[in-house]
């Protein structure tokens, strides 16, 4: 087993700005799981897989073989050998996947995929059960929040930059009906671990989210 940091949190909290950052200064690898539920979810939309249908999902699941290799230090997600890894940051991706990650039988194939991938190298994996399912013993565990108000309004930026139309009331409902979903679903609900530590990012810069993370590990794991 490599050492472990596990970041979790919700949708928008800017998990994967940060552990990307991390994990190049501390030289691990990024271990961006959400991409690869979004990958799965890739699999159901090609194939008009119903999200609400279990016993399609389960099959559909048998037929997915999902692996991770990296680019030049970026993680590219390989579905059943075709890389897909342009193709899963769309809202219809990220609602397939946050529809059907709460299935038994796509979790279970994914969190052994995760558990293989930490017990070879040192990582920093983000998602929503990495400190309290995937790797309950990370070496450190943080969970990184913000309101929804400041999550909402990140996205709108982002969005604007790309000269997207967006309206900044409906990014909130769709955060907070994601929100609702990750943290009540039966398996592996999003939550803080009892040994993580919060962090909200919501009057931080990244610079400082950065800062407050190295001191959390030097801490624990110092
Ligand atoms: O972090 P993201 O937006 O890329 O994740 C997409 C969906 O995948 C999210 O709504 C919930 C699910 N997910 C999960 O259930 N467990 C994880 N460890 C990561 C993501």
């Amino acid at each position: 087993m490599g050492n472990s940091i596990a970041i979790d949190g919700p949708a928008g909290a800017g998990k994967s700005t940060i552990a990307k950052l991390l994990s190049k200064e501390m030289g691990y690898i990024y271990v961006d799981t959400g991409a690869m539920y979004r990958a799965i979810a890739v699999y159901f939309a090609q194939n008009n897989i119903n999200p609400d249908d279990e016993d399609e999902i389960n099959s559909a699941v048998e037929n997915v073989d999902i692996t991770i290799r990296y680019e030049d230090g970026v993680q590219q997600v390989i579905l059943n050998g075709v890389n897909v890894t342009g193709l899963l940051r769309t809202e219809q991706i990220g609602n397939m996947a946050s529809k059907t990650s709460k299935y038994g039988a796509v979790r279970s194939k994914l969190v052994d995929l995760q558990r293989k991938i930490a017990e070879n190298a040192d990582v920093v994996m983000d998602g929503r059960d990495i400190g309290t399912t995937v790797l309950p013993n990370a070496t450190v565990k943080i969970y990184l929040t913000a309101s929804c108000d400041a999550r909402a309004g990140r996205r709108f930026d982002e969005l604007v930059a790309k000269g997207e139309q967006c309206d900044l009331e409906a990014i909130k409902k769709d955060i907070e009906a994601r929100d609702y979903q990750d943290m009540h679903r039966s398996i592996s609900p999003l939550k803080q671990a009892d040994d993580a530590v919060l962090v909200d990012t919501s009057e931080m810069s990244i610079e400082q989210v950065i800062v407050r993370l190295k001191e959390i590990i030097n801490e624990k794991a110092g």
